[in-house]
């Protein structure tokens, strides 16, 4: 088939190299030239596992190219929006500046016969207040909505084989029939592999979406919260969350307590989530999604708080070295990165943070250059007053106190994630201590 993918951030460049490795022929659209140029190059402009070698080997097959013109989506019968829906400043509502503008740069090169597909994660009500500006632009032309649940670290394999597919498609059954054909077509891969598919009305489709992030989030919270009270009554949350994980109806993953989740999905899709339900008057409904959030934001607050009580009541002119600043292993996405927010409300505090991280420091050196920034462990922890390991990185999670003991000026750990070995390290001298384990 032939694809536009507008929008080519995390979402649409995994998302249009995937399409074209699938072998339907992709034109990938966005406003930045420069991530078009690096694209073009056959370079990820951010770190995917997998990422780079299907974009060297979609635009090696010639399926595969880049443009910031809208006009290269002229050729393109399935057009698939995938641009960033942001909290917009000073709300906790949706940012639609983006999908809206990519749908109205598409309208002038629309025919009859095209299928716009949504990806976005966008407020309940979009997709038929787009489908209207669609229809009345382009009679014969139609809009799906299509949610995506790809995982950073995981993009690329949650991308071509989905866990499941989701289709919310217009009420009228003819035209419902024809987008879902060409759906059908464009993931034929996935659904010759009997990939779950669930068809349905666009309020669904978006909901699938938001519902899906809020139950994560509030997954997250809920052993984050039993955190605390293990915290108090000297019990081991990580062995509670296996507890309980063997009962199948409660599932043992996302049942990690730590620092809280952050990335550019969780945090701003249940704001947005809870903003739409209140526009909807139905606030009540998911003011539950606020405990969510602040039970999340205190984790942060915890380890400040922690850090500096392990040091004596004072930040002040204390090395704090931190492990770890992407938002999760496997990516070098900060956004609303709980690592970085901790490493950044100390350096505010006085501490002076050195950081590393294997991937993100880039990224986060351009957001705070306050902050210091070294390349391995080794550098990290070179005099410091106490560690923090903040983002589980496969290279943190296998430090062992002989690697750091003789670099460090004072041998205290905080594990922010759960995953050391507490007996290892208090056997070696150390003062260790985690979330919600004793
Ligand atoms: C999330 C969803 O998991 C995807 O299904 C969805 O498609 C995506 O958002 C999106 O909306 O685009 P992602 O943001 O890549 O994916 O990250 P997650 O793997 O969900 O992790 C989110 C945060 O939760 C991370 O900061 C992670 O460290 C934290 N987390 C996760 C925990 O603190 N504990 C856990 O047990 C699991």
């Amino acid at each position: 088939m032939k694809v536009s993918v507008i929008g080519c951030g995390y979402l649409g460049a995994v998302h249009a190299a995937a399409m074209a490795e699938l072998g339907h022929e992709v034109v990938g659209i966005d406003v930045d030239q420069r991530k078009i140029d690096a694209l073009a190059a056959g370079k990820a402009p951010f770190f995917e596992p997998g990422l780079p070698e299907i974009l060297t080997s979609a635009s090696a097959s010639g399926r595969l190219t880049f443009s910031t013109d809208p006009a290269a989506a002229a050729d393109a019968t399935v057009h698939f929006i995938a641009v960033g829906t942001p909290q917009k400043p000073g709300s906790y509502s949706a940012d639609m500046t983006y999908v809206d503008a990519a749908v109205d740069g598409l309208l002038p090169y629309l025919k009859d016969g095209d299928l716009v597909v949504g990806k976005s994660t966008v407020p309940v009500g979009t997709a038929a207040r787009l489908a209207e500006k669609v229809k009345s632009a382009v009679p014969g032309a139609d809009l799906a909505w299509n949610p995506e649940f790809l995982r950073e670290g995981f993009a690329v394999k949650d991308t071509i084989s989905p866990d499941r597919l989701v289709y919310g498609v217009s009420s009228d059954p003819a035209i419902a029939a024809a987008s879902q054909a060409v759906l059908d077509e464009v993931y034929a891969k996935a659904l010759s592999e009997d990939t779950p598919l669930v068809v349905t009305d666009y309020a669904t489709a978006e909901l699938v979406k938001v519902s899906a992030n809020a139950f994560l989030a509030t997954k997250i919270s809920f052993i984050n919260a039993i955190a605390e009270i293990a915290d108090v009554t000297g019990a081991n949350v990580t062995e509670l969350a296996d507890a309980i994980g063997f009962d199948a109806r409660i599932g043992r993953r996302f049942l990690n307590a730590g620092i809280g989740f952050g990335g550019g999905c969780l945090p701003k899709d249940i704001r947005a989530f809870g903003a739409r339900a209140e526009e909807l008057g139905r606030g009540e409904s998911l003011a539950f999604l606020k405990e969510v959030d602040s039970i999340n934001l205190r984790r942060r607050q915890h380890v400040v708080d922690l850090t500096v009580d392990l040091l004596g009541g004072q930040a002040y002119n204390k090395r704090v070295a931190v492990l770890g600043l992407a938002f999760k292993p496997d990516s070098d996405d900060i956004r609303d990165s709980p690592a970085l927010d901790i490493a950044v409300q100390l350096n505010g505090l006085g501490a002076l943070v050195t950081a590393t991280d294997p991937e993100a420091i880039g990224n986060a050196q351009a957001k705070h250059p306050q902050l210091h920034f070294v390349e391995s462990i080794a550098e990290a922890v070179q005099g410091a007053d106490i560690v923090l390991l903040l983002t589980e990185w496969k290279q943190y999670r296998g430090i062992l106190p002989a690697d750091i003991d003789g670099l460090v000026a004072g041998k205290t750990i905080v594990d922010g994630r759960n995953v050391l070995d507490s007996a290892t390290w208090r056997e070696a001298g150390w003062n260790y201590r985690a979330m919600g384990r004793p």
